[in-house]
């Protein structure tokens, strides 16, 4: 036989094999008797130095289509038959899966439900108001005299000389009234700013919830019993409620409501101060001066109004003991909330 008719041997050899293969595994140990180190193509190639000068060229030339030939002949069985991933966890369908991340609702949007849907049970209804507001809703018409230290630099953001972001929700009470004629009942959620230093007990950005009751005769005990009840649903029927005398420029008189402190019952702990009580809320009367400047006649109306601090309540509500964890966003820590 001369070298060229081995060439060939091989080349049938090939082809036969091929019609058999039905598997990767097969197809693996079709490479290796043909394409292998020491497969069939490698041993003709050692024979080279055998062949006779006058058909060393076309034996190289044939031998290497032939290679060629069944590389590409491997090829199209890969495609076949690709090889199976080995990795047993992919494979075992009784492995359990991975669970995702399931969303839920952030604390402070929960407490602002809650906030809502008690308010909404006692018959008012929710408003809202710009976050960057002008120095005569967040100030003026709420009876911030020129000088008031709230003005002040340190406390507002301004964004011009005279745009500002809110520093509380009250001055939805004036865009509320000048649409409206009472009866009014409305409460107002929304963020607040205030250019404090950020630390444990204070942020630059938190959430109020306003409220505002305006109509002929409204007296201060409705303002205490509203209140009082809000208390006793929010935090349980077992937590005490008392009202201290305060300043507000925007009702007279003002008071602020404190509950007794829902981590230590009352008995003092560091949360409380040792005090036993934490304030929660600011409220009042509505001023005369509030109403004159939406064109209510103050010797006909009275109201009452109150600004809850959400954090503040959530944090107490729920023992959390620094308010920037709030803003971090921390999945560790949201986890710890899940709701479905
Ligand atoms: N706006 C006050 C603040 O941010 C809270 C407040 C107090 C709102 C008394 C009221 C109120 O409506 O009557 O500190």
């Amino acid at each position: 036989m001369n070298y060229l008719e081995l060439i060939q041997k091989t080349a049938v050899e090939a082809k036969d094999d091929l019609k058999n293969i039905n598997s990767f595994s097969a197809a693996e140990d079709y490479r290796i008797k043909y394409l292998g180190r020491k497969g069939l193509i490698s041993e003709l190639f050692e024979k080279i130095a055998l062949v006779p000068k006058e058909h060393k060229s076309q034996f190289g030339k044939e031998l290497n289509s032939l290679k060629k030939e069944l590389e590409h002949s491997y090829e199209e069985l890969l495609s076949r038959f690709p090889k199976q991933k080995s990795a047993v966890f992919s494979e075992d369908l009784t492995l359990p899966g991975l669970k995702p991340n399931i969303g839920s609702k952030h604390i402070v949007t929960r407490t602002l439900d809650e906030i809502k849907d008690i308010f909404k049970s006692f018959g008012f209804i929710t408003a809202e108001g710009p976050e960057v507001e002008s120095d005569y809703y967040n100030f003026s018409a709420l009876n911030f005299p020129e000088d008031h230290p709230a003005r002040d630099m340190q406390d507002t953001f301004f964004v011009s000389q005279n745009l500002l972001l809110r520093t509380h929700t009250s001055p939805v009470q004036i865009r509320y009234m000048e649409k409206h004629s009472p009866p009014i009942r409305v409460i107002a959620p929304g963020r607040v700013f205030r250019n404090e230093a950020v630390s444990a007990r204070s942020h630059c950005i938190f959430h109020q919830v306003e409220g505002l009751y305006v109509d002929r005769k409204v007296t201060f005990a409705e303002l205490k019993g509203t209140l009082f009840n809000f208390a006793k649903l929010f935090y349980g029927k077992d937590v005490s409620i008392r009202f201290r005398p305060s300043f507000f420029p925007f009702t007279e008189p003002s008071a602020e409501m404190d509950v007794s402190c829902v981590l230590c019952k009352g008995k003092g702990c560091r949360v409380c101060k040792y005090s036993g009580w934490l304030e929660i809320l600011g409220c009042g009367m509505v001023d005369p001066n509030v109403f004159k400047s939406v064109n209510y006649d103050p010797e006909e109306f009275t109201g009452y109004a109150f600004g809850i601090g959400i954090e503040r309540i959530a944090m107490l509500k729920y023992g959390i003991d620094d308010i920037r964890i709030l803003f971090d966003n921390d999945i560790r820590f949201l986890k710890q909330f899940i709701r479905i």
